[in-house]
């Protein structure tokens, strides 16, 4: 089946075959035609082109009417897979509890792992499709899930499951990551804990190859550096590569433990010295920032413009959760990197595309316009530059999405 979409009048995102991620200066440029047609061919990009040399045997055509292609969002960070909502915790924080202090009286994540363990595997995919849907509308096509809210190891099992089905059931491309270690389960110790993650957890989910990827939540009051060198430990000997969460509430070590561990991505990073900026220099570890948490919990926003001085690439995700940022709208993660980041629309552009796609392991298949990737793709309105969509953050440019080239 060949569909055509034609009177674009801007491709952006355009990348050649083999360019897997943006680092550095590259982060500034994104390739792009103008007047142009786009061809799918089963699902994939198979061609584009100036509008004078448009194929005329296509199957079906679509009129961007003068809008611009762009990839689909990548969003490489999420929690998504949750039960209920956290909304009794939202007014505490407005009456003035921080994160901590919620999390420290029972609330947080143990509430979430509360509501999970009460929720059936058909509810809590009910309820995770309903976000996945969200964030599909607003213009997603891969997203990474974590575990973490199950805490007991049937209930991560459980978890993991769900985003199991998600894979198989959902149009847009999903990584799982498993997160056992993201808060000690109610009734454990700290260390009884971390030895059941590594010692039943793992092996449990590697058997059911339930997991593309391993995480910690390695932060002050949570994980620590040693805990999260064992938990790594582990997950590497069932061939997980770690994705981690790591200076968020301080300056935890995570980063320096994450590079030991060949981590494919550092995520969150509101707190960051020069010292973390520099052990991930010439690495293929992806820092990666997660402005929706700053949004939502007054943290400062990560430092990408110093990432990105020091040659570095970055990636930014939503962090879609119900404690630090129940968002999944990349188009506004988009537009808090240009204006609480101070990265410009191509640099936050290719943070959310390209490299947040790296981040999980699929800039070969997905996060740039290139022949043979899958057509994820948004078309906008009818619009005159990049710069308008997070501008005008609120008005609603996209007028198409195609997930492996089906609009939806
Ligand atoms: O990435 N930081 C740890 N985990 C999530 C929050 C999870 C929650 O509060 O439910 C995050 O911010
Ligand atoms: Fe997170």
């Amino acid at each position: 089946m060949k569909t055509c979409i034609k009177n674009i009048r801007e491709i952006v995102g355009i990348l050649p075959q083999g360019v897997l991620r943006k680092q550095g200066a590259e982060m500034n440029e994104t390739g792009t035609l103008q007047d142009a047609y786009l061809l799918i061919e089963d699902g994939r990009i198979a061609a584009f082109g100036g509008m004078q040399d448009m194929p005329a045997d296509a199957e079906k055509y679509i009129d961007a009417e003068g809008g611009m292609v762009l990839p689909s969002f990548c969003d490489s960070h999420t929690h998504i897979v949750y039960a209920g909502s956290r909304d009794g915790e939202f007014l505490d924080k407005i009456n003035g509890l921080s994160y901590e202090e919620i999390a420290r009286r029972g609330g947080g994540i143990l509430n979430s792992s509360d509501r999970l363990h009460e929720t059936s595997e058909e509810e809590l995919y009910r309820q995770s499709m309903e976000r996945v849907n969200e964030m599909i509308s607003k213009g997603t096509g891969a997203i990474e899930i974590k575990s973490g809210y199950g805490l007991r190891t049937e209930d991560e099992l459980k978890m993991l499951r769900v985003i199991r089905r998600i894979k198989e059931t959902c149009p847009a491309l999903v990584k799982a990551t498993f997160l056992g270690a993201h808060a000690v389960g109610r009734g454990y110790g700290h260390e009884e804990y971390v030895r059941l993650v590594c010692e039943e957890m793992i092996p449990a989910v590697a058997k059911e190859g339930l997991a593309d990827f391993v995480d910690v939540f390695c932060d002050e009051g949570f994980f620590t550096v040693d805990d999260t060198d064992r938990i790594l430990d582990a997950g590497a000997k069932h061939g997980l590569r770690p994705k981690i969460h790591a200076n968020e509430l301080e300056v935890s070590g995570g980063v320096q433990i994450g590079v030991k561990h060949h981590a494919l991505s550092v995520d969150h990073l509101e707190k960051t010295t020069d010292a973390e900026i520099e052990a991930l220099r010439g690495l293929d570890t992806m820092p990666t920032m997660l402005p929706g948490s700053s949004f939502f919990l007054g943290l400062p926003y990560g430092r990408a413009k110093d990432y990105i001085n020091a040659g570095l690439g970055v990636a930014l995700a939503s962090d879609y959760n119900p404690g630090s940022s129940p968002s999944g709208d990349m188009r506004f993660v988009w537009a808090m990197g240009c204006i609480r980041m101070r990265l410009t629309p191509v640099q936050a552009f290719n943070a959310v595309t390209i490299n947040s796609a790296y981040a999980m392991g699929i800039s070969d298949e997905v996060g740039s316009i290139t022949i043979g990737k899958r057509a994820n793709l948004i078309v906008t309105r009818p619009l005159h530059s990049l710069t308008m969509i997070p501008y005008h953050y609120q008005t609603p440019w996209i007028h198409l999405r195609l997930l492996s080239g089906v609009p939806c």
